[in-house]
């Protein structure tokens, strides 16, 4: 069994933090999220990875290498333009030959794994199967409306007017059957040859496709709260380990991980947290469910259920909770100063203030 894991699209979606970066990098708990699931494909036993990239390839290649540190064996596909997911698996056509394959959406996060669903396909080799989750909001989804047995009746991608709310996973497994459906499918009204079409040529030509709901599905839809609910259950899972010096006047409490170069002086960091490397926290207070990544500066301030991404300087900024920086952000108080925010903030900042 193969992976065929989509990293590809123009990467121009303007979120919060993805607009600086290929969203399947932006990091969940320190680590870019399309890590998790390269991870949880070899865990599940499936090491031969291709790859679809597209405007952003040289980023993701950057980031993935190939695959050696995964334990996978990563191979590189170009797809010219993002022009849809079932074009993803034409492209990828040669390289699939005639293995099942998992196809993994690289800005998906699906917590605990996906071990048991790819055994379970591996038993029972239906020609497709999919992964459903319950969601607020289906309209921004491919829909799934299944029978009292659990059968799959019917598959739309984003309905204004949904069936049901459950929406598809970014994780699918297929057998070969796939290519021809892929091959009969027309471009739906937004240009893109539709992985859901392609899946409802397989149910209306009888063949079987199998559905799994699952919990614990996350991906990043620039809704802040989600981002920090998503690392907030991955650090949960997280080891204690201290790999960078904590000086005698510091406190560590819980789970927290000191990375390899970071350094905590009189300071008290409440786990679960994560310091990223090379990184100063001084004077300070890390609260639980904190990400700071690699070479921040924490000074005389309290950060709590955050993410803090590289590069940040917080200096004397009072108590900051429930945010996420980007890239070289810069907080610094102003205690003296009159009573007046001074702001330089980038294309798309959303600022809450106490006044
Ligand atoms: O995330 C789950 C949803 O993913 C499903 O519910 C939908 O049915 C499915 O169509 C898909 O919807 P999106 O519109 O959210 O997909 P998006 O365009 O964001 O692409 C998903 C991933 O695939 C992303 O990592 C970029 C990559 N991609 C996308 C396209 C269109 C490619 O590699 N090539 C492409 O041509």
């Amino acid at each position: 069994m193969k992976a065929l894991v989509l990293a590809g699209g123009t990467g121009s979606r303007l979120r919060p933090i993805t607009h600086t970066a290929a969203k399947q990098l932006v990091p969940v708990a320190n680590k870019p999220v399309l890590f998790y699931g390269i991870e949880s494909l070899v865990a599940a036993g499936v090491t031969e990875i291709g790859i679809v990239v597209g405007d952003t390839a040289e980023e993701i290649r950057a980031a993935v290498g190939d695959g050696a540190r995964f334990g996978a064996e990563v191979t590189y596909l170009r797809q010219e333009r993002p022009l849809g997911l079932a074009h993803a698996v034409l492209v990828a056509r040669e390289w699939l030959g005639d293995d099942d394959f998992v196809m993994y959406l690289g800005d998906n996060f699906v917590v605990g794994g996906i071990s048991g669903l790819v055994a379970d396909f591996r038993e029972h080799r239906p020609e497709a199967g999919i992964l459903l989750t319950k969601v607020s909001d289906p309209t921004v989804f491919g829909v799934a409306e299944l029978a009292a047995d659990g059968g799959v009746l019917s598959l739309q991608e984003k309905p204004s007017q949904p069936r049901s709310d459950l929406a598809l996973v970014g994780v699918y497994l297929f057998t070969p059957a796939v290519h021809e459906a892929v091959r009969a499918i027309e471009p739906s009204d937004r240009g893109e040859l539709e992985i859901t079409d392609a899946l409802q040529w397989l149910l209306d030509h009888d063949h079987a496709v199998q559905a799994t709901v699952v919990t614990g599905y996350w991906k990043d839809t620039g809704n802040v709260l989600d981002m920090l609910e998503v690392n907030r259950s991955v650090l949960d899972t997280l080891d204690g380990t201290v790999a960078g010096s904590v000086d005698a006047e510091s406190q560590l409490v819980g789970r927290v991980r000191v990375e390899e170069g970071a350094r905590v002086e009189r300071s008290r960091i409440v786990g679960p947290a994560v310091i990223g490397a090379g990184s100063v926290v001084r004077d300070s207070y890390i609260g639980p469910s904190t990400s700071v990544a690699g070479g921040c500066l924490i000074e005389g301030s309290e950060v709590e259920f955050s993410i803090v991404l590289d590069g940040c300087r917080i200096d004397r900024a009072g108590r900051i909770e429930g945010s996420l920086l980007g890239r070289t952000v810069h907080v610094t108080g102003a205690p003296r100063a009159p009573r007046a925010h001074r702001l330089v903030l980038g294309d798309h900042s959303r600022v809450h203030l106490t006044t």
